[in-house]
């Protein structure tokens, strides 16, 4: 337990330059108080106390403006930078070397059952304010940019912005524009169609001229 506690406190020393002392982190950082609290809560909730655990969550969120339910399950290392505003459902399950800031949700869209919020990977980072919706799974090393929002999957090493999400840098390379990878976007969905239509159109058109000897009758 007390290497879990230690290894909570060496985040914030890897990600934030401004910490300056243990006695300052322990005291002063919200993010750390909302983890501890919630590794308490977490304990007691798969013990099946679920009132308690929700008690303690909420006087959790009460204490630092950032809601974990007890039920999520965290890994090592979670750093959460300023915090207000986060928001941490269920059935989410983060992995080891998490970076979530302020204003980040981490929730369901209302349609599904079951498991209905995201599985983060590791090292990922989700930036202020963006909102990560639904069961699927983003992949290790992401970073998800400011006032994103995330419905699809995201696949590891992968940066994604924008409301819906699109992949902009995969492995460290800029992608095409127009090749979102698995994020669709139907902006782009409807130009490809449209487009299509235009090549239906003009070849229909060349088949007439070809019959009617360079006429075409409208
Ligand atoms: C996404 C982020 C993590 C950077 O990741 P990265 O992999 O280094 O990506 P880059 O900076 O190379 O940006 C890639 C592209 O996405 C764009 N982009 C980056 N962040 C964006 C955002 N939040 N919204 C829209 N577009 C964004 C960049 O302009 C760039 O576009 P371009 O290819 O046309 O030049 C970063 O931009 C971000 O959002 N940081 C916020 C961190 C934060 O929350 N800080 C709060 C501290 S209090």
């Amino acid at each position: 337990m007390f290497r879990t506690l230690r290894s909570d406190i060496q985040a914030v020393f890897d990600n934030d330059p401004a910490a300056r002392s243990r006695f300052e982190v322990i005291f002063t950082y919200s993010g750390i108080h909302a983890i501890w609290l919630h590794r308490i809560a977490h304990w007691f909730f798969v013990r099946k106390y679920f009132t308690l655990a929700r008690i303690l969550s909420q006087f959790g969120r009460f204490m630092t403006g950032i809601e974990i339910h007890p039920g999520a399950r965290i890994g090592r290392r979670l750093f959460i930078d300023h915090g207000m505003g986060v928001v941490i459902g269920e059935t989410c399950e983060i992995g080891d070397d998490v970076v979530l800031y302020q204003g980040v949700t981490l929730g369901g869209t209302g349609k599904e059952r079951g498991k209905r919020h995201p599985t983060i990977g590791n090292n990922v980072v989700i930036s202020s304010g963006a909102k990560v919706l639904g069961s699927f799974r983003v992949g290790d090393n992401s970073r998800i940019g400011a006032n994103s929002v995330v419905l699809q999957e995201v696949p590891p090493n992968s940066t994604v912005v924008g409301i819906p999400g699109k992949i902009v840098k995969r492995d460290g390379v800029r992608v095409d524009r127009l090749n979102h990878g698995d994020l669709s976007d139907p902006v782009v969905d409807l130009c490809r169609n449209l487009q299509q239509q235009i090549e239906e159109l003009k070849t229909a058109l060349e088949e007439e001229k070809k019959k009617n000897g360079g006429i075409v009758k409208l």
